[in-house]
């Protein structure tokens, strides 16, 4: 069997792979991955309330796994659309917003409803992200090429042949098998990206699959470790590695960069979230000390669901009334915890301290 980037990989092997996957290599680096992991999950317990968050984190990496793709929007955009729930936004920012529902759409299918990873899932997801009614592929032509224009990869064709592979990929994820979850983890997103179920967005659908993964295993209680940062800053690597186990059966190499890309980004991430948690503190103090017939646990929660805030939001969250919650905020600028931008006929009170450690 000799790979041919120009023609449908319908030999693309099954799970498991015919080859250990568990090198000595491999397996010392898991075991740093597995900690470094754990440390994240661990930093839950220093930060009384890690919900408030999440959103915030997963807005990021919505933009950061849509520029991947070329789907690029900025910070401001971002957040404003937000806060406007996709009102008036670009179409590059309403896809991206589109990736957030489509990641916690996911989140809530595996958390609440207690749902397996199946196709039927991943084809939610991608139908949510690229807006459409297609699912996996039922017609000829996909391939992968450079920027250039070179072909370099063509995927499997028939949708028979995509769903086998893939029920075999959903057979994969929950054999237990003993092999360490975090190598299963760059197995799939391989596996996933080689069968390239759908005509696009397979990328995005299968980065939101890793993080799903990590939570079905119980890695994770919450969605917080996101690889896009991470990939952006070693691209062609991800590219290369993907390529060469296609085309040399070249799985240490791939495993080994999933692998430390977990490890790099659950310390970047813990440290982020344990600067937030110091930042928020510092803002309870200063808030209670110079605006104490304000301050509320709540008031300054709400600071941090998402760093652009409006008067409504804190209406909506039974704060105050308008015209109170108004002059809260007002306070809260003129005391420099926030501040006050106004674009057209809206203002924005934005939190630039807290901006600022999401977008590092
Ligand atoms: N050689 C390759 N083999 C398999 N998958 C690849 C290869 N090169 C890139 N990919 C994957 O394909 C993705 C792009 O596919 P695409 O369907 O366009 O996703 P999206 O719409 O999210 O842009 C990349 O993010 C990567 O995960
Ligand atoms: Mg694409």
């Amino acid at each position: 069997m000799t790979f041919d980037p120009q023609k449908p990989y319908n030999d693309l092997p099954l799970l498991p792979p015919a080859v250990e996957l568990e090198s000595r290599p491999v397996l010392k680096r898991a075991i740093a991955a597995n900690k470094a992991l754990a440390e994240l999950k661990g930093a839950g317990e220093l930060v009384p309330n890690q919900a408030v968050l999440i959103q915030s984190i997963g807005l990021q990496e919505a933009k950061l796994s849509s520029e991947i793709e070329n789907i690029v929007t900025t910070n401001d955009e971002l957040y404003r659309a937000f806060a406007n729930k996709g009102a008036k936004a670009d179409p590059h920012t309403k896809e991206v917003l589109r990736y957030n529902d489509a990641l916690w759409h996911g989140f809530d299918a595996i958390k609440n409803q207690n749902r397996p990873l199946t196709t039927n899932l991943f084809e939610e997801l991608f139908k949510q992200i690229k807006q459409s009614s297609a699912g996996v592929r039922k017609t000829p032509g996909t391939k992968l090429a450079t920027g250039a224009g070179k072909v370099i990869y063509s995927p499997p064709e028939g949708e028979v042949i995509l769903r086998d592979k893939l029920a075999n990929l959903e057979r994969f994820i929950y054999a237990e098998d003993g092999i360490d979850p975090l190598v299963k983890l760059a197995v799939v997103h391989y596996q996933f990206e080689a069968i390239h179920p759908f005509s696009d967005g397979n990328g995005r659908t299968g980065r939101i699959l890793n993080i799903l993964f990590l939570i079905e295993q119980g890695l994770l209680d919450i969605p917080i470790l996101y690889l896009s940062r991470y990939i952006i800053e070693n691209k062609n690597a991800y590219y290369s590695g993907l390529r060469v186990v296609t085309e040399k059966g070249d799985w240490e190499s791939w495993i080994l960069y999933m692998l430390k890309a977990i490890e790099q980004t659950a310390r970047e991430t813990r440290e982020k979230i344990l600067s937030i948690r110091d930042l928020m503190n510092a803002d309870i103090e200063k808030v209670k000390a110079e605006l104490p017939k304000i301050y509320s646990k709540d008031l300054l929660e709400q600071l941090y669901h998402q760093p652009y805030c409006k008067i409504r939001f804190l209406e909506e969250a039974g704060i105050a009334q308008r015209q109170t919650a108004s002059h809260y905020l007002k306070e809260l600028a003129r005391i420099g915890v926030l501040k006050v931008i106004k674009i057209g006929r809206e203002l924005y009170y934005i939190n630039g301290k807290f901006l600022d450690l999401l977008i590092k």
